[in-house]
C-alpha cells in the first residue's frame, strides 16, 4: 500500500471519467498505426482487418510499437492474408520474426494461421471465446481482437491500461494482484458504442499522455476525474510487487569464422527456449561454472576468448555467455548438423538477438589471449 496524505474532508468530488471524454480526445489524437482504422476511416464504415489486428497484437506483446512497425510491414507485404501465412514455410516465418523475441509466439503464429484457414474457412472468429481457443491467443489478445476488429465490448487491459486505471482510481493494490480490480474498472467504462476505439484510445492515452514518468496530466481528457492526479501521486502508480531476482546462468558460444567470412551455425532443438531458431554452437547454459569451456567447441581451432561476456536477460533468468572466436581455413567442412552461413546471408538467418550480439561482438571485438578453459 502507498504512504499518502489522507484526502481532506472538504476536497471537491471528482468528475466521473467517461468513455465519451476519452473518445473525443481520441478523435483528435489517435496515433496513425499501420494495422489500425483511424476514427475518420471508421466513421466511413472502414473496419480494420482481423488478420492485421491479430498479427499486430501478437507482435506487440512485450514489444514497443516502434519496434514492431517494420516487422508488421514486412510480414503483411510478404503474407498479405491469413491463408498466405498458413501456407508459408515455417523457417521463413522464423527468419522474418528473428529479432522480435519470444519465439514460441512465431511458431504459434503459423499454427494459428493454419487453424483459421483450415477450421474457420479463413475467417477469424468474432468473439472472445472463439478467439481464445486458437493457438497462441490468450485472454489479452482475444479481448483486443474482439474489441478492435469486431467491436465487441471486451475489457482490453495491457500494461499501459493498467497504468492509466490504477492512477485514475488510485488502486494501490500491487500488481499483479490488482489485475482483476483494474479489469472490473475497465469493463465498467467500456461503451457499447465504439468499444474497439475505446480500447485503442486507452492504449494511446497510456503510451502518449499517461506515461510512466512525468505524465502529461494537463493534456489528459480524464485529468479532472483522476484520483491520483488529485492527490499528486500519479507517478507512484502502478504499485508493483517486489520482483524476485533473476537467477544467472552461464555458458560458452563459439563463433567459427571461415577465411571467406562465413560463420558456422546450427539449428536449436525445435521445442523450448528459442526453439527452432538458428544459433552459433556452444555449451548448455547452467548456474554452475563449466570446466573446460573449449570442450564444447564444434571443431578444433585456435579458439580465443573475447574479453567481455555477452549478457542477455530472458524472462526467467539472466544469461552470461563467454564468446570464443576462431578463424579457420576456407575449405573447413561443417560438422554434422551445422552449416556455414555466408556473411551476406547472416542477416537473413533466424538468428535471435542474443546470437546477433554474439556474432557481431566476435567479428568486431579484439580477442584476449587467455588460454582455453581459464576463467
Ligand atoms: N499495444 C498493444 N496493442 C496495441 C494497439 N492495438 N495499438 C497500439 N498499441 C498497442
Amino acid at each position: 500500500m502507498l504512504e499518502k496524505a489522507p484526502t481532506p474532508p472538504d476536497a471537491p468530488p471528482l468528475a466521473a471519467p467517461s468513455a465519451a471524454d476519452l473518445l473525443a480526445w481520441y478523435d483528435r489524437h489517435a496515433r496513425r498505426l499501420p494495422w489500425r482504422a483511424g476514427p475518420a476511416e471508421r466513421r466511413q464504415g472502414v473496419r480494420p482487418e482481423p488478420y492485421r489486428v491479430w498479427l499486430s497484437e501478437v507482435m506487440l506483446q512485450q514489444t514497443t510499437v516502434a519496434a514492431v512497425k517494420g516487422y508488421f510491414e514486412a510480414f503483411t507485404a510478404r503474407w498479405p492474408t491469413v491463408a498466405d501465412l498458413a501456407a508459408a514455410d515455417e523457417g521463413d516465418v522464423m527468419k522474418a520474426w528473428a529479432g522480435l523475441g519470444y519465439y514460441a509466439r512465431a511458431r504459434n503464429l503459423k499454427r494459428c494461421a493454419e487453424a483459421v484457414s483450415e477450421q474457420h474457412g479463413g475467417r477469424f472468429p468474432g468473439e472472445e471465446a472463439g478467439l481464445a481457443a486458437l493457438p497462441g491467443i490468450g485472454a489479452y489478445t482475444s479481448a483486443a481482437i474482439a474489441a478492435i476488429a469486431f467491436d465487441q465490448p471486451a475489457a482490453v487491459v495491457d500494461g499501459n491500461v493498467e497504468r492509466v486505471f490504477t492512477r485514475l482510481y488510485a488502486i494501490d493494490t500491487p500488481l499483479p494482484a490488482a489485475k482483476p480490480i483494474v479489469r472490473e474498472r475497465v469493463a465498467a467504462l467500456v461503451p457499447t458504442d465504439r468499444p474497439g476505439e475505446f480500447a485503442e484510445a486507452t492504449m494511446d492515452l497510456g503510451a502518449t499522455i499517461c506515461t510512466p514518468k512525468r505524465p502529461a496530466c494537463s493534456l489528459c481528457p480524464w485529468s479532472a476525474g483522476c484520483r491520483a492526479r488529485a492527490e499528486g501521486t500519479q507517478e507512484l502508480y502502478p504499485v508493483k510487487a517486489a520482483k524476485t531476482a533473476r537467477p544467472v546462468r552461464r555458458g560458452a558460444a563459439f563463433v567459427a569464422v571461415r577465411a571467406d567470412g562465413a560463420v558456422l551455425v546450427r539449428r536449436r532443438e525445435p521445442r523450448g527456449l528459442l526453439g527452432g531458431m538458428t544459433e552459433v554452437p556452444g555449451s548448455d547454459w547452467r548456474a554452475e561454472p563449466h570446466g573446460d569451456a573449449t570442450s564444447h567447441a564444434p571443431l578444433t581451432a585456435d579458439w580465443r576468448r573475447l574479453p567481455a561476456p555477452v549478457a542477455h536477460t530472458f524472462t526467467h533468468f539472466h544469461l552470461e555467455l563467454d564468446v570464443w572466436r576462431a578463424t579457420v581455413p576456407a575449405r573447413t567442412a561443417a560438422p554434422a548438423g551445422m552449416w556455414w552461413s555466408a556473411a551476406a546471408d547472416l542477416d537473413g538467418e533466424a538468428l535471435p538477438s542474443l546470437f546477433r550480439k554474439v556474432v557481431a561482438g566476435a567479428i568486431e571485438a579484439p580477442v584476449s589471449t587467455g588460454r582455453p578453459g581459464r576463467r
